[in-house]
């Protein structure tokens, strides 16, 4: 992970946070000076309390604003999708 700056991560929202196994990645990177943009699918959490827990996990990185999408309309959700990828251009 030290050759990157900023990470995308993605999760699905899972009883109002990220899953575990997203609990030990972050437990097992040093996230100093890195840059963490948020991406989740869920069915009407939006990000939950996830935002919160990974602010609180990884107190050393940037949390960026990310993009939440309801999952069973993931499919219709394109131009949004693309927005996010390529930041608004
Ligand atoms: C164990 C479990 C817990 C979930 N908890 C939530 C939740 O708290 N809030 C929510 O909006 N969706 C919840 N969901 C729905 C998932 O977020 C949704 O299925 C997922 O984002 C869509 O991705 P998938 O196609 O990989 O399942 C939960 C799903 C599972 C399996």
């Amino acid at each position: 992970m030290d050759q990157y700056d900023t990470i995308i991560l993605g999760y699905p929202c899972w009883w109002g946070t990220y899953p575990m196994c997203v609990a030990t990645f972050l437990e097992g990177h040093d996230w100093t000076g890195k840059t963490v943009i948020p991406f989740t699918t869920h069915e009407g959490s939006g990000f939950g309390q996830s935002l919160r827990d990974l602010k609180a996990a990884i107190p050393a990185a940037t949390i960026k604003k990310g993009l939440s999408i309801q999952g069973s309309k993931v499919k219709s959700a394109q131009a949004q999708i693309e927005k996010f990828v390529t930041g608004g251009k």
